[in-house]
């Protein structure tokens, strides 16, 4: 690895002609162990910056760091480097499931100690990282006498970037994530949440920024500055009284991320987020299955089904047990029933929804005796309505049950004004309940897939029954709004997909439901809707459709064959809001998933991560000759060919289009 200029640590230098403009700055730089990401850590007049470059030319130029705190002085002025270490790591983790089953950790890390140099005389850290994929940086505050405490009324991070960079984004809200994604210059940007990525049109430059391991602090959100277009603030969400973060000290900040790449695919590729988190600290996991599901669920979305009882209660004994045989005679782990417990009559702000009341007509232990027979896993919904308060009273008694009736999975949901009233559901509160959750469900063996909740920020490294999350704008939108349009699918695995798992709900072969809803559709061609199994990651995914609309179907053995946990996965090919081809292996098969925006395309792809010398069987699900979205979405064919390593192949994709494809050795 190379280190520093010098390559010595600790290490502290005055280079005022190379990095700084001011001759009395202290300036330490950390690369990557590639040399081609560079940060560095610089500080002037007392106070602490930053500076991101990648081969010479910057990204982030000199940006602030610090904090205000409440009935104190500011973390960040009237400072001295203590110290500048210099480190790294160099090995390879196996996760409990995931995009790829050995991950790579390969980083040099620079940790420099300031403390103030009058007044309280504090201490605080600054730990930055240099990935080949990327950089990160964190704050600690370490264990001192006179600090026990502190109210943090706002974190002072700025990301100053030199180019107006085109980007990829959603609003900043406080409550939400569930939407479109805008594109505009920086400049254009009010406020946004992270992932937030960003290209360059001219040369070859693509960044992602995010948060890594958020435990005990609010989400970060960005704001343009009102001074500077190109600059980005940290705005973090706050607490009812305008405090962002509570926090004992010693304490440390979610790690704040910048993805580098060439292409938009690397993005893809990356493991930064995962690699900054801490390894799990649960030692059986025997327990957890990566799996697809359906569920008594679609079917309310388009309103054949109520969640409420009544002569179109969804939930019912009987549905849920027809529901569990089609799993299990289908190859499919998992039945989700929404809908099944008291409450869904009542629902309005401050909701109460008992956790193991059932309606008359559901027996819950019955259904989860059924499914455990028959080896499929119950997956019960816990909708909080964002009452989270209530949820708390609920969680231990409702988490004993469900373990004592075999149980593995809930799916959670936090629809609504938060309870506690005046949270918000990206504030340090609603992070600390989703960590208490999480904990506990894995003390009763629970996986976990979690709605409107948090962002993902790689947590699952640690808590491996996080499996999955909604936290962005999913398939359900089709059934009752205006819908996503076709490059909305386009923009994901660039953007929120970087997080984590995504619980977006695909494989709807069902593209209209005029019987229910003749006014909403699906806004794909049918064979997208296989392609996007493979390309929106989720190791809890699931077959949404209704399972009448998949019994018979042939395009249906495309989603009964395809895995969700991978031994690899390659971004073949991809541009932000376009097009995207991700190719992803489990044992000796590859599964290919290929989608487009509105527009029809050709994409020739290189079939070189094949192995030498096996021929392979190619079943490929491809729009039909007449598909296009708008007119023809059911136009689908399944073809047969084979394949080999020095093949190319052309992926046709109709307006709207996709395809999926399974490529299989043959003896
Ligand atoms: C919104 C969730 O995203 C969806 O999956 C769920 O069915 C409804 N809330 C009802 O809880
Ligand atoms: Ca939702």
């Amino acid at each position: 690895m190379r280190i520093g200029i010098l390559g010595f640590a600790p290490l502290i230098l005055c280079f005022a002609l190379l990095f700084s403009s001011c001759s009395s700055d202290e300036a330490v730089r950390l690369d990557s162990p590639d040399g081609r990401n560079n940060i560095v850590f610089i500080l002037r007049e007392g106070k602490p910056f930053y500076r991101v470059i990648r081969d010479t030319r910057v990204v982030i130029d000199t940006s602030a760091l610090g904090f205000e705190i409440r009935d104190g002085l500011p973390i960040g002025e009237n400072l001295r480097m203590e110290k500048a270490t210099m480190s790294g790591e160099q090995n390879r983790w196996e996760p409990a499931w995931g995009q790829r089953n050995r991950i790579r950790e390969h980083y040099g890390q620079l940790q420099v100690i300031l403390k103030e140099k009058t007044g309280p005389g504090r201490t605080v850290q600054l730990e930055f990282r240099a990935y080949n994929d990327g950089v990160a940086f964190r704050y600690v505050v370490p264990e001192q006498e006179g600090l026990a405490k502190l109210e943090i009324m706002k974190e002072l991070t700025e990301f100053r970037f030199r180019d107006d960079l085109s980007a990829w984004w959603i609003p900043g809200d406080y409550d939400n994530h569930e939407f479109l994604y805008r594109n505009t210059p920086i400049s254009g940007i009010d406020s946004a949440n992270t992932p937030l990525t960003m290209e360059s049109l001219t040369d070859s430059l693509c960044l992602s920024l995010h948060e890594a391991a958020l435990v005990n602090y609010p989400e970060m959100r960005l704001k343009r500055s009102a001074d500077a277009p190109l600059t980005l603030l940290c705005d973090l969400v706050p607490w009812p009284d305008g405090v962002k973060a509570r926090v004992e000290v010693p304490f440390q900040t979610p790690w704040r991320t910048v993805q580098l790449s060439k292409t938009a695919g690397e993005l893809i590729e990356s493991s930064l987020i995962l690699n900054l988190n801490e390894p799990t600290k649960l030692e059986d996991i025997s327990w957890i299955r990566p799996m697809k599901y359906i569920g008594i669920w679609w079917g309310m979305h388009i309103g054949k089904y109520t969640w409420t009882a009544g002569p179109k209660h969804g939930a019912t004994t009987e549905n849920a047990k027809r529901h569990i045989d089609f799993a299990s005679e289908n190859n499919i782990p998992g039945v989700l029933v929404e809908g099944w417990n008291k409450g869904w009559e009542n629902w309005a702000d401050g909701v109460e929804f008992p956790m193991m009341e059932a309606y008359d007509d559901y027996n819950l232990a019955e259904v989860a005796g059924y499914a455990k027979n028959k080896g499929v896993y119950l997956i019960v919904h816990n909708e909080t309505g964002a009452n989270a308060e209530f949820y708390e009273t609920q969680v231990d008694s409702a988490f004993a049950l469900y373990e004592r009736l075999g149980v593995h999975a809930i799916k959670t949901g936090y629809v609504g004004k938060m309870r506690p009233e005046g949270q918000y559901h990206h504030g340090q509160w609603m992070v600390n309940h989703q960590a208490m959750i999480i904990e506990k469900a894995a003390k009763h063996k629970i996986m976990m897939d979690a709605h409107e909740t948090v962002k993902a920020t790689g947590l699952e490294r640690t808590w491996p029954n996080f499996m999955s999350r909604e936290w962005g704008r999913g398939n359900e939108y089709e059934a009752w709004s205006e819908g996503n349009p076709p490059d909305h699918t386009c923009i994901l695995p660039f953007t929120r997909v970087l997080a984590g798992p995504f619980d977006f709900t695909p494989g709807i072969t069902g593209i209209y439901f005029k019987d229910y809803k003749p006014d909403n559709r699906i806004h794909t061609t049918l064979a997208k809707q296989l392609a996007l199994m493979v390309v929106i990651y989720s190791p809890l995914q699931m077959a949404a459709d209704l399972i009448e609309n998949y019994e018979g179907h042939p395009a249906f053995r495309f989603i009964r064959e395809v895995p969700v946990d991978w031994d690899q996965t390659k971004a073949l090919n991809g541009k932000i809001g376009d097009y995207v081809t991700i190719a992803r292996k489990k044992n000796n098969a590859w599964y290919i998933g290929s989608i487009t925006d509105e527009n029809p395309r050709e994409l020739l792809v290189k079939l070189d991560f094949l192995d030498e010398k096996v021929m392979y069987e190619a079943v490929v699900y491809a729009d039909g000759p007449d598909a296009d979205w708008v007119s023809n979405p059911l136009d689908y064919v399944i073809e047969r060919r084979m394949v080999k390593k020095d093949d190319e192949y052309v992926i046709r994709l109709a307006p709207g289009g996709g395809q999926a494809i399974t490529v299989t050795p043959v003896n």
